[in-house]
């Protein structure tokens, strides 16, 4: 089948404004947008610029607007958004090239939340024990594989990107709810800053962009819990 591939274009070296080019592809409808991408870039043109790289949903190097949604181009399949596809950078961060964004925002807001274990008692003769049911609180934020689809859906980090995003909340959230661990409360402190985790609206557009279906805004809930009963 043929699609129309409309992507969003913009070389800082030499264009004033983003312009929209526009590729006829000729493709399979099992074919990934990954694929009609690639296809662009080998056989129309080479300057085309995107981030990818395990092209299985893994890595989340290819996070993008698709047809005004955050999707991961690699799991979204032809046939669900074809005839025409609009291809865009992902909003709230700055476009380095096409389909490239600085990523440098997002992931100082990640180290913020500090997203390692901390425990200084010392270590048991074997491994740090945990029950299935401990195991368990934290189970969905471990899926994380820090994409930023999410952040960069949020209308909350849009209109302010000093927001901490729902990506480091939801990696926080992994460690706060982890029984060997021993920062909470420092995460929670940072959490109850001024743009930490107070400043989500409960929009849901990060839950609805995750690729990895992660319950976003109720991991977000759960923390904001944590803090109330904190008496941070
Ligand atoms: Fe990506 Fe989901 Fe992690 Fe957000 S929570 S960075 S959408 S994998
Ligand atoms: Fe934003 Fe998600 Fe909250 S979209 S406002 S972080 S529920
Ligand atoms: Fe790795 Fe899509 S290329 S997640």
């Amino acid at each position: 089948m043929e699609v129309t591939v409309r992507i969003k274009r913009y070389d800082p070296e030499k264009d004033g404004e983003p312009w929209w080019g526009e590729y006829k592809v000729e493709v399979d409808e099992t074919d990934r947008v990954l694929d009609a991408l690639h296809y662009i870039k080998w056989y129309q043109d080479g300057t085309l610029t995107f981030r990818r790289s395990c092209g299985h949903g893994i890595c989340g190097s290819d996070a993008m607007r698709i047809n005004g949604y955050n999707r991961l181009a690699c799991k979204v399949l032809i046939r669900d958004v074809a005839p025409v596809i609009t291809v865009e950078p992902l909003l709230g961060l700055p476009v380095i090239k096409d389909l490239v964004v600085d990523m440098e925002p997002f992931f100082a807001h990640y180290r913020a939340v500090m997203p390692w274990l901390i425990n200084d008692e010392p270590p048991p003769p074997r491994e740090r024990l945990q029950s299935p049911e401990e195991r368990e609180l934290f189970d969905d934020t471990t899926k994380c594989i820090l994409c930023a689809a999410c952040t960069t859906s949020c209308p909350a980090f849009w209109l302010r990107g000093e927001y901490v995003g729902p990506a480091a909340i939801v990696q926080a959230h992994r460690f706060i709810f982890d029984s060997r661990d021993r920062g909470a409360v420092q995460r929670l402190e940072i959490l109850n800053a001024p743009d930490g985790v107070w400043r989500c609206r409960t929009i849901f557009n990060c839950t609805n962009a995750c690729p990895r279906e992660i319950e976003i805004t109720k991991a977000i809930a759960e923390v904001k819990k944590a803090l109330i009963f904190s008496r941070l």
